[in-house]
């Protein structure tokens, strides 16, 4: 008999889906193991009205097969001119449960204009006052900061002083990945939560430059040191509700990432909560994925939790090397190599 593990259908607290032929071919992987997913704003260009977004959720509804109970948790992108009645409008619309901050130039798709994310300070009031929570791509944006300290940076030159304006915000410091930041999350965990990604939890920043630099592993923000990945370790499995799984899944073609100039985004949403299991499985830990992953998130939103399961076996398999991606190819997390839990298909789930 194999080993099982039955966890309530979990959901994804963070994903890129982008648009079109992409979309349609990356969403099936979710689908398959998640409920619910917080989807991000950043398409090109990005969403910043109530009404694009509206289209987008639309635009990934009517890719999901008719017996699917999917549902796209959606996020408006906050920029430069982003008015507070925009806000209040999202906080109205029950499809969109927050809106997204990127400052100017740290990732892909973070063209906001947004130099210093303190200037946005009407539009987070307007957000504490309405409940809408502020998702933050937590690194500072000046370009003289060395990509190493930008979350360090970003905790206190933005965040600290943040919290200590808007005690009434709630916040989700998106994809953590140092011991500070998860410090931060800690100390504020009344109204702050964090996801944590599969691939912070797997490598350190060396992996990136084992035996030659890995394009594939290159993402945003960039893994640390190892003492900073044990942090999120601990805060991952440790079954604190402030720490939830959200994949930051983010598909880029093949020819973007294996060029002179590498895009950041690691794709993982094809063995997301498998990479999960493996991970709490290593740290003796197994029984807190359940909370983690279909939990923490779903409460920290104010959402019912899934009524659904979903089954994990022990029975490794390999990754393809890539998956299609519209005209290109998408190389995913683990390429080529074993994963040792699989995930048990159920017809009725997709
Ligand atoms: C994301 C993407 O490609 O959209 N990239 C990444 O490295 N994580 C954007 C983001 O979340 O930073
Ligand atoms: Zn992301």
């Amino acid at each position: 008999m194999l080993e099982t593990l039955t966890i309530r259908t979990p959901d994804d607290g963070h994903l890129h889906l982008r648009d079109g032929a992409s979309l349609a071919a990356v969403l099936p992987h979710t689908l398959e193991r998640f409920g619910r997913a917080v989807v991000m704003p950043n398409l090109d260009p990005p969403l910043t009205t109530v009404a694009q977004v509206l289209e987008y959720e639309k635009r990934i509804l009517r890719l999901c097969p008719p017996q699917s109970t999917f549902k796209p948790w959606m996020t408006l992108y906050l920029d430069a001119h982003t008015s507070p009645a925009e806000i209040h409008e999202a906080a109205a619309e029950p499809a969109i449960i927050g809106a997204k901050l990127y400052p100017q130039g740290v990732t892909t798709g973070s063209a906001s204009q947004v130099t210093d994310p303190l200037e946005l300070m009407p539009v987070y009031e307007a957000m504490a006052e309405s409940g809408l929570p502020l998702l933050v791509h937590g690194e500072d944006p000046d370009p003289a900061t060395d990509p190493y300290e930008r979350e360090s940076r970003f905790v206190d030159r933005t965040l600290v002083p943040l919290c200590e304006r808007l005690p009434g915000l709630r916040i989700v410091f998106e994809h953590v990945t140092t011991r500070l930041g998860v410090e931060l999350v800690r100390s504020e965990a009344r109204r702050m939560g964090a996801t944590i990604t599969v691939h912070h939890l797997l490598f350190d920043r060396r992996a990136l430059f084992a035996g030659g630099l890995h394009p594939h592993l290159y993402c945003l923000p960039v893994p640390k040191t190892e003492a900073d990945r044990l942090a999120l370790l601990e805060a991952a499995t440790g079954g604190e509700p402030c720490f939830f799984l959200g994949t930051d899944s983010a598909p880029h073609p093949r020819s973007r990432k294996e060029c002179a100039c590498a895009a950041g985004g690691i794709y993982s949403a094809h063995a997301a909560i498998e990479l999960y299991a493996e991970v709490f499985e290593a740290t003796g830990r197994l029984e807190r994925l359940d909370d983690f992953a279909g939990r923490f998130a779903a409460e920290f939103y104010g959402q019912a939790l899934n009524s659904g399961q979903i089954t994990l076996v022990k029975d490794p398999w390999r990754v393809p090397d890539h998956f299609p991606l519209a005209e290109d190819e998408l190389v995913p997390l683990r390429a080529a190599s074993v994963v040792p839990w699989r995930l048990l298909r159920q017809a009725s789930r997709v």
